[in-house]
């Protein structure tokens, strides 16, 4: 298969794509106890998108629960702020799709956003109420128990929450967590200000189908270029139909680290894993598991 099937196959997909079809629902535990950095070694890294979002309501703490009871490697996880500053956790910036309310993050206070269901669109609401997480809360619970992804988004109109890089920075080393995590985006100018304020911090840059696409007769070595000048992140990270073996092969080379998303089939999994990436997302993390024979 050659990469401009490939990449021709990720538009049409994404254009199709169909909400996460949840599989199973679990229960909440949290810790904040200072534990061993995890090793964050293994190859490819299994990564939990959202915290498993076939799995359990995504990006709630119950998802993430789940995930740690699987056992992956990471958990994947969306920020935004609210209206009063709070750094919380969920996909899109407005409430609707997920929970039983409406309007914006940053027009709702945490506690307006705490009052919500996030679960109440899973399984058509039959699932057990979950609160809207804040970081805080995840990073309480993760800890010492699997890494990171935190991954910045930009709210209505890709409008940039102002300072919010320095409170996930804060917040993450408020627990000496900052070997755990990844900070990515596919706002550039983001990850660039996670590298300024604390170098220490490992960056993805996330970059889409459509980005892809316009660099289809590029060579690998400047796809690559294009993300990772601009943003000096350590992983780059394109959507999983649009990656090909000698792309992997240059992210290698350059002495950079690829992950990929959102990896649900098997044989996917294994055409990834056989090419070397780093780092494999998927909203099915206990089939990804299984297939790794791990
Ligand atoms: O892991 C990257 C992936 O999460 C980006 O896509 O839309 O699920 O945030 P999205
Ligand atoms: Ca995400």
């Amino acid at each position: 298969m050659n990469r401009f099937f490939l990449i021709a196959c990720a538009i049409l997909l994404a254009a199709c794509r169909a909400p996460v079809s949840p599989t199973a629902t679990p229960a909440i535990v949290a810790t904040n106890a200072p534990t061993a950095t995890p090793a964050l070694a293994a190859k490819p890294l299994v990564v939990a998108h959202r915290g498993g979002a076939a799995l359990a309501p995504e990006n709630t703490l119950a998802a993430f629960e789940n995930a740690l009871k699987i056992g992956v490697d990471m958990v994947e996880c969306d920020v935004h702020l609210s209206k009063d500053d709070a750094v919380v956790v969920m996909h899109d910036f407005a409430v609707s799709r997920t929970t039983n309310g409406s309007g914006e993050i940053r027009d709702l206070t945490l506690v307006e956003l705490k009052q919500l269901n996030a679960a109440a669109k899973f399984f058509g609401g039959s699932a057990p109420p979950q609160p809207v997480p804040t970081l805080a809360e995840l990073l309480d619970l993760v800890k010492g128990k699997a890494g990171i992804q935190i991954e910045i988004k930009v709210g209505a109109g890709n409008a940039r929450y102002p300072g919010i890089e320095r409170k996930v920075i804060d917040l993450v080393n408020a627990r000496g967590m900052a070997n755990d995590v990844i900070v990515i985006s596919f706002d550039f100018p983001t990850l660039k200000e996670i590298k300024t304020i604390d170098p220490r911090i490992k960056t993805g840059a996330l970059v889409n189908a459509t980005w892809m696409t316009t660099r289809l007769l590029a060579p690998p070595e400047k796809i690559i270029a294009d993300a990772m000048d601009a943003t000096g992140a350590d992983y780059f990270m394109p959507p999983a139909s649009t990656v090909f073996e000698e792309l992997v092969k240059a992210v290698h080379a350059r002495g950079l680290k690829i992950g990929t998303w959102t990896v649900n089939t098997e044989a996917d999994m294994r055409r990834l894993a056989d090419w070397g990436v780093d780092a494999i997302t998927s909203d099915k993390p206990d089939e990804l598991k299984r297939v790794l024979g791990r």
